[in-house]
């Protein structure tokens, strides 16, 4: 029996010494093997076949991905002006509501409706149907002293409002949002960033918080019977 064939028993049964099992495993790997039949084609069938797949998921790619654009057109060039301004209409309540679950619901309770002799609700309140500029004004400044809220009296054990910290842009989302949320029916007038700016601007050499004489004397209109 040859070498090659013997198995790892056998040749450590024959008490070979290390350097001849070398010497032999030196040998064995020069020996060349013929190469197997066959062996060549076989990857070039693979190449061919992986390159046609390649090409055939481009074409599917460029067709369903509109010709690789990253964002394709969405179906929006068919939707109509009217469309297009409700799309936008939501999309700003939605923000607003976003806004409101992050800095007032903690407060005033997810669904506005606050906390009886602690937290005035806004579902309801005309502080918040009215112009919009009291509302942005409290948020930017906060509020403190008695003021009532739907028949109710709040502000009389101390807890106030403080000013919100939170964009012009989060402003105009959240006053856009409450004044439509809940059932309350305010005039559905969309305000925007800069009306918040303007605001900002008027009162800014105004530090602590607004009560409610001030706020009567600048809005009486919308403060009216209060
Ligand atoms: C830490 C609690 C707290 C948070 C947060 C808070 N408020 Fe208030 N808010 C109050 C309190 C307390 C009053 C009443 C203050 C008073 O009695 O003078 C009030 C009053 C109001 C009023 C006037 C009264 C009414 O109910 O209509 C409005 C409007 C209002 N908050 C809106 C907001 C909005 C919008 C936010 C979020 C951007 C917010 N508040 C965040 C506590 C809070």
């Amino acid at each position: 029996m040859s070498l090659e064939k013997q198995s790892n028993e056998e040749i450590r049964a024959s008490g070979m010494k290390d350097d001849a099992l070398v010497e032999e495993h030196v040998r064995l790997h020069q020996i060349k093997h013929e190469p197997t039949k066959g062996f060549l084609q076989a990857p070039l069938i693979f190449v061919f076949v992986f390159g046609c797949l390649i090409f055939l998921c481009s074409i599917q790619l460029a067709l369903t991905t509109n010709d690789f654009q990253l964002h394709p057109p969405k179906e929006a060039d068919t939707e109509t002006p009217e469309q297009k301004e409700a799309n936008r209409w939501a999309k700003k309540l939605s923000a607003g509501k976003k806004v409101f679950l992050a800095n007032c619901s903690s407060c005033h309770k997810p669904n506005g409706v606050g906390e009886p002799g602690v937290y005035p609700p806004l579902a309801g309140s005309n502080w918040v149907t009215t112009d919009p500029a009291l509302i942005t004004n409290i948020i930017l400044k906060g509020l403190k002293g008695e003021i009532k809220v739907n028949g109710d009296t709040y502000g009389t054990t101390g807890i106030a409002m403080n000013s919100i910290a939170i964009s012009d842009r989060q402003i105009a989302n959240v006053v856009t949002y409450v004044r439509q949320a809940w059932g309350n029916e305010a005039d559905p007038i969309e305000i925007f960033e800069d009306d918040v700016a303007s605001v900002r601007a008027e009162y800014s050499e105004k530090q602590d918080q607004w009560v409610f004489k001030q706020l009567k004397d600048i809005y009486p209109e919308a403060l009216f019977g209060d």
